[in-house]
Formats: C-alpha cells, structure tokens, sequence
C-alpha cells in the first residue's frame, strides 16, 4: 500500500530558544530533520517525500538530504507562515498522490507500523490520525476556575502522523483557505469538511521536539531503542 507523506520543515527555533530551526539540532549526533526523513526513506510503502522548507534554509537541506542519502525526498516547496500554509503548499506539490500523510518534521519517533495502520484506515475510512489515550485527569477551567470534569475515557491527544485520501484532504484544506480558517491540525480541517476521520492508537514516543527538555526525552528514546 503506497503513499506519499508531506512533511512541514519550515518552523523556527523559537519555542525551543535555538536561534535556527530547531529541526537541524542533533540527537545522537543526528539532525532531528534526518532522524524523521530516514524513517519515511526506509518505509518500502512510502514513494514520495515533498518537504515544506524556509526557502533561506534551501542549501542546507539539499546537503542534508545528500549526506543521509535521502533518495524519496523529491520536492521541496517554500513554507508559509503558519504550519497550516506550510502543509498546503506542500499538498499542492504532492498531486497525484492517492493517500497522502501529513507528519511533522519534528516528531522523529514514529513507528513503521504506526504508519502502516493509518494508511490502511485512511484508504479503507477516508482519514486516520494518530493519537495517544489522555493520561491526565482532564478538567474545563475558565478564569482559572474548574467548570467540570470531563470523562478522559473518551480523551485522546493527537500528533502527526495524519493520513488522507489525497482528493478528500485537498478539498479540506482548500476549503480552509478560501474561509480564512486556521485549525490546529488536518483532522481538524477535514472534520469542518464532513470527511470522517478516525483514531490509530500511536506511541507516547511519537513526541513532538519543541522545547529543550523535549531533547533531552529524545536522547533518552534514542537510547532505549539501542539497548
Ligand atoms: O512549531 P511546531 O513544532 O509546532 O511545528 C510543527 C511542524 O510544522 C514542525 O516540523 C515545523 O517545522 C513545521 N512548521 C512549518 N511551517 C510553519 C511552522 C511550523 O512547516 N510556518
């Protein structure tokens, strides 16, 4: 089952006070950009990488790409200011594609087999993102104070990867950006558009890199997965 996966790359280093995008920082001596393509170029279902970029970051990137002989990464596409203009450039460069995925570039601990369920769900359903069952207690609170309590049953926090019928993603975000509306994530986007989207359960290690401690959680995986 193939699939294509666009990859948003062009955020900064702000949240993680680095002073360049945060996706060249190195775990175990490796860009954390490397560490997630090298997932996606090891993977015999995904055919095609399309990587949004800042366009300034350009040759950096192409180097990156030659060192760590990154063969499926085909296009790189200018990013926009917010993730969301990132990912639609970078859908627009994958047509063609039947099933697309939409993974953050800085989530690096994604499991094969995480991928492959989405795929099969979002072929058979239409969409599949992944998500971790909440593990906090979980309360509404305005102006700091608790309205209720809600059932973390039904509690998922959700990360990337997100997996699309490519037509059925298109129309979304298409329609997203004719609104004007910014959500926080492609299921969200597809929801507004009526396409049903479902639940993979993924891997707490599937973190997002955004902070320094967030690092020192990666090397800490990393290792882990060496023992
Ligand atoms: O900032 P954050 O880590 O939440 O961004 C998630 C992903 O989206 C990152 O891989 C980042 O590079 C990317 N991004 C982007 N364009 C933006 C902002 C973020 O491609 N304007």
């Amino acid at each position: 089952m193939n699939y294509t996966v666009v990859l948003p790359a062009a955020g900064s280093g702000k949240r993680m006070g680095a002073a360049y995008n945060k996706l060249f920082l190195k775990l175990n001596g490796k860009p954390i950009l490397a560490h997630t393509l090298e997932v996606f170029q090891l993977d015999p279902w995904c055919e095609e990488i399309v990587l949004a970029i800042n366009e300034q970051e350009r040759q950096d990137i192409e180097k990156l790409i030659t060192q760590y002989q990154l063969t499926k990464v085909t296009k790189l596409v200018q990013g926009g200011d917010e993730r969301q203009h990132s990912v639609y450039a970078a859908l627009q460069a994958a047509s063609g594609a039947e099933i697309v995925l939409v993974h953050d570039a800085a989530r690096p601990f994604i499991l094969q087999e995480t991928i492959h369920a989405l795929v099969e769900k979002a072929t058979a359903s239409g969409g599949a993102i992944a998500a971790v069952k909440a593990k906090d207690t979980m309360k509404r609170v305005v102006d700091g104070q608790v309205q209720e309590t809600i059932d973390r049953e039904t509690l998922w926090s959700v990360q990337t990867p997100q997996a699309f019928q490519y037509e059925l993603l298109m129309k979304a975000a298409r329609q997203a950006d004719e609104q004007g509306f910014l959500g926080t994530d492609e299921g969200m986007l597809a929801e507004r558009a009526g396409i049903p989207v479902y639940v993979v359960e993924s891997s707490y290690d599937n973190q997002k890199m955004t902070t320094p401690e967030d690092l020192v959680l990666g090397e800490g995986i990393l290792r882990r997965r060496e023992e």
